[in-house]
């Protein structure tokens, strides 16, 4: 096990490869009260109804996915914390995937104006993106996490047995933020995948990618907690890829918006910055060798669509659509001023 180290609002450590039950018996011995918020598979396989009986602890069982992440979720949460008179030295446990960490932490960044949280994911994207950093948040009608807050938490523990409980398409949408984190920062990350022949090689490299990953976004948020700018290259992929999770009604994972995602952006990085063609195509090729995709159906969606949903997202500034590119692997650029021709070409190149 080993803890690398955050500097935020608070200075926090994200455990990695540590026990997930020792490290949670050391929290609810450290408060009196702790309220642990966990979709129902991850309370059946922790266990997690036993570990509360007959305590002052509490269990709030979570809806699955991204329908967790909602006003009437934390709103529920809120009330229970009100009627079991949570107070300020009381603490939120959120174990699960991103929905529920980003929720976790979002509900103890609001009650009293903050208690403290800590954050077990259990999945790769979490563990290598959303649970490290301290973007909380909910979403509305109006869009996905517009509602929010920058609050970290105490700590984080990445423990690699949650991994075993992912499907190969789970594992594989986590791999596209690990590929990300590659190519804006840790080339040795691609090394490693590159060597990787299949899924089942990657998830043998877990413990070694989710360091290095976690390492890359631990830098960049102690650098730029707030998002000011360099935070922003955490982005790479992120502009086209969210509006494609938006338009798809979520029926694609983020970390599979995202891979088309970082396909778009790389390609624009062509026109914008000079990236290598042929670096595109390595790119590409390394996501599809885990089974994420990399291009849309023609027809499928509507380029309008997809370029209304991209001007109103967080990162446009003005109503331009600001991107994440490469000039090459390891070095990341801003994309602020791409012709609206530029953008649709770039999209009819990712078309099949
Ligand atoms: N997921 C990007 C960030 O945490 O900034």
């Amino acid at each position: 096990m080993h803890k690398i180290a955050v500097q935020a609002e608070i200075d926090y450590e994200v455990h990695i490869g540590a026990a997930w039950r020792p490290y949670l018996d050391s929290i609810l011995s450290s408060h009196k009260k702790v309220l642990i918020i966990a979709p129902d598979f991850i309370v059946a396989s922790g266990n997690l109804a036993d570990i509360v009986k007959g305590s002052e602890h509490m269990l709030f069982v979570a809806p699955d996915g991204e329908a967790q992440k909602n006003y009437a979720t934390a709103e529920a949460l809120w009330n229970l914390l009100g009627e079991n008179e949570f107070g300020r030295t009381d603490a939120v446990v959120g174990i699960g995937g991103g929905a529920t960490t980003d929720l976790s932490g979002f509900v103890a960044a609001t009650w009293l104006r903050g208690i403290a949280w800590y954050a077990v994911p259990t999945t790769l994207a979490g563990m290598v993106d959303a649970a490290v950093g301290g973007k909380t948040g909910i979403n509305t009608g109006s869009g996905k996490n517009l509602v929010g807050s920058f609050y970290s938490p105490r700590s984080v523990c990445a423990d690699m047995s949650w991994l075993d409980t992912l499907s190969d398409r789970d594992f594989a949408a986590g791999l596209a933020e690990v590929i990300k984190t590659g190519y804006i920062r840790d080339l040795s990350i691609l090394t490693t995948l590159n060597g990787a022949d299949t899924l089942a090689a990657a998830r043998k490299a877990s413990l070694e990618l989710v360091a290095k990953s976690v390492a890359v976004k631990a830098s960049v948020v102690s650098n730029d907690f707030k998002e000011g700018k360099l935070r922003e290259i955490l982005n790479f992929g992120h502009t086209f890829g969210h509006a494609i999770e938006k338009r798809s009604g979520y029926a694609l994972r983020h970390g599979e918006a995202v891979s088309i995602g970082l396909h778009f952006a790389a390609m624009l990085s062509e026109v914008e910055l000079g990236f290598s063609s042929s670096e595109t195509e390595h790119l590409a090729k390394l996501l599809e060798k885990f089974g994420l995709p990399t291009v849309l159906i023609k027809g499928e969606y509507q380029w309008s669509e997809l370029l209304a949903l991209m001007a109103g997202d967080k990162k446009s500034r003005d109503g331009r659509i600001r991107f994440i590119g490469l000039r090459v692997p390891g070095e990341p650029d801003w994309i602020e001023a791409a012709s609206a021709d530029t953008l649709s070409a770039t999209y009819e190149k990712i078309l099949l």
